[in-house]
């Protein structure tokens, strides 16, 4: 059990990440934290136990991705859908910005990490937007990885969003209908100036995508394992990317 533990939240050591290093590692990538409800069933505990622990391994991640010179990692936290959990339940996980950040946020600015939330996050509690308004403001002047939380995210509400906008502005003058390219439409998405996901990351053994980034996922590189979030380590990841190192990315070409 100790063991486990130092592994877990032990990160790569310097061969590990030499050899990483060797091929090109993914510029953005995005991971659907999944299985933490399984991870606590499994010990006869709450699901929200598994929430905690699911908490408590982001670090250990962010810190293995930003020495690899990952640019952006989106963590898909929670989506527009999970408001149908058990009030408990939801109540928890609004909470857990707060918990996150008062231990995480001098660490980020050690690791000169940049949050950055994509998510409805106005129709948060207002302790949770706090929260998470603190962290982007106070790490915005930080010039390391992207660290982007999909808090109260769905893709499809978001390019509904989008298309509401340019209706908007095309009938204010703003853009012309010519103007709405995929370009545009990029840049009317929640994302924006954010690089499209290299790889995509699920765990707990689900393959879908939840409404996740369904416009930004189109030509990333997927990667499933069913090991539950709680569980996931630095060694993991490092499987993921060398994964990814393997694919030959087409694009629809040859
Ligand atoms: C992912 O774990 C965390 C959130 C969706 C907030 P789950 O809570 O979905 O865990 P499972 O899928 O029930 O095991
Ligand atoms: C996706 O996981 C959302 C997050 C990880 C935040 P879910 O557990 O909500 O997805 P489904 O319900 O299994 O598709
Ligand atoms: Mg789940």
């Amino acid at each position: 059990m100790l063991n486990k533990l130092i592994k877990k939240r032990k990160g790569l050591d310097e061969a590990d990440e030499a050899s990483l290093l060797e091929e090109k590692v993914p510029d953005h990538i995005a991971i659907i934290m999944d299985g933490n409800g399984r991870w606590a069933k499994q010990r006869g505990m709450p699901r929200v136990a598994g929430h905690r622990e699911g908490m408590s391994v982001i670090r250990s991640i962010v810190q293995a991705g930003s020495r690899l010179g990952v640019k952006t990692m989106t963590l898909y936290a929670f989506s527009t859908e999970n408001w149908k959990r058990p009030r408990t339940e939801v109540d928890f996980l609004m909470r857990l910005p707060e918990r996150f950040l008062s231990v995480e946020l001098p660490k980020m600015m050690e690791d000169n990490v940049i949050v950055r939330i994509t998510g409805d996050v106005h129709k948060l509690p207002q302790y949770t937007q706090d929260a998470v308004h603190r962290a982007v403001h106070e790490t915005s002047g930080n010039t390391g990885m992207i660290l982007n939380f999909a808090l109260n995210y769905g893709s499809r509400s978001e390019i509904l969003d989008a298309f509401h906008a340019m209706y908007e502005d095309v009938e204010a003058g703003v853009i012309a209908k010519e103007d709405v390219s995929e370009a545009l439409v990029s840049d009317y998405l929640m994302t924006n100036g954010l690089r499209e996901p290299d790889l995509l990351i699920r765990t707990s053994g689900e393959k879908r995508l939840s409404n996740f980034m369904l416009w930004q996922l189109a030509y990333s590189e997927f990667w499933f394992t069913d090991v539950l979030w709680p569980d996931f380590t630095p060694e993991h990841l490092k499987e993921a990317i060398e994964a990814y190192q393997q694919r030959q990315r087409r694009y629809g070409g040859v």
